[in-house]
């Protein structure tokens, strides 16, 4: 009940913002809403799962994702997978080079492999925080606490904007794309519409598996979001409890200095 009326508040005020909003590149890219976003927002596990195994057979051929343990894949609010998928998994992926030039299998206690060379894109670990799409209202950002910071709709844009258009340049080849900043990316589309076979049957057009490859992204750029939001409604709560004692202790220490009968 307590939560609705806040949440109703709340909702209200940041639709009042939700005009003000702006992609870096200056397109226009669409609200989305997530299963994480607003203060109570939680991560769709089959939805995670879903968008690491985009992740695993589209992307990472051409992009790392250094800073995320793959042990994490494990922890609870994240993709939950059980324990022995997880060890299998990373057993699955690049071996790792040691110093002496012999190589190991990759363990689940090391980071998904990072990719560098002609033609890899940048590292999306913390990509999803690094492109916030949403600003407003008038700069101040605050709407961005309901309706998310708009990084993972930067992605999902992205990934459903190409054009057919291509340019070479300088001995490389461009894509055009409204959504990044230049108007034209290195990156070729790298979706088509069935390309990754869902184990649950969920729909695989570009829409969806963008969707969930973005939602996967936020949670590997923020996989303690949903710790960070119960700490945060708990403090609030814990405040505004406090204030509420301390204004009654108030009133009731110069109840008699002020000549009334303090009654409570
Ligand atoms: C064939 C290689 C390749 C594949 C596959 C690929 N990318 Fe990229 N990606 C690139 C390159 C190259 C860039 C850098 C583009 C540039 O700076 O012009 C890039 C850039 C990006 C960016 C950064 C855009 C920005 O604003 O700077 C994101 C986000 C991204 N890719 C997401 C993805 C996702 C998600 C997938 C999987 C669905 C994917 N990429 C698959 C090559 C690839």
């Amino acid at each position: 009940m307590f939560r609705k009326i806040i949440l109703s508040a709340v909702s209200a005020l940041a639709l009042a913002g939700g005009a003000a909003q702006a992609a870096e590149g200056g397109a226009h890219v669409e609200d989305f809403s997530f299963s994480f976003e607003g203060p109570f927002g939680k991560y769709d596990k089959f939805q995670l799962q879903r968008g690491l195994q985009v992740f695993t057979e589209v992307c990472a051929a051409c992009h790392g994702l250094r800073y995320v343990p793959i042990r994490t894949l494990a922890d609870p609010g994240g993709p939950e997978l059980p324990a022995d998928q997880v060890r299998a998994f990373a057993a699955s992926l690049d071996a790792v080079a040691l110093p002496d030039g012999e190589e190991r299998p990759r363990e689940w206690t090391d980071h998904f492999p990072m990719r560098s060379g002609e033609g890899m894109g940048p590292d999306l670990s913390l990509m999803a925080k690094a492109r916030a799409a949403f600003h407003g209202p008038y700069g101040s950002g605050i709407n961005q606490l309901f309706r998310g910071t708009g990084g993972p709709e930067y992605i999902h844009a992205l990934l459903t904007h190409f054009t057919e258009e291509t340019k070479d340049e300088a001995g490389s080849t461009y894509y055009e794309n409204p959504i990044f900043s230049t108007g034209w990316i290195a990156m070729p589309p790298p979706l088509s519409d069935g390309l990754v076979e869902y184990a649950d049957g969920s729909p695989n057009d570009i829409e969806h598996m963008s969707e969930d490859v973005s939602a996967f992204l936020m949670w590997a750029a923020e996989p303690k979001m949903m710790d960070r939001k119960e700490a945060g409604f708990l403090g609030v709560t814990f405040l505004v409890v406090l204030s509420a004692l301390l204004y009654l202790t108030n009133k009731k220490i110069w109840a008699r200095v002020k000549g009334k009968e303090f009654v409570a």
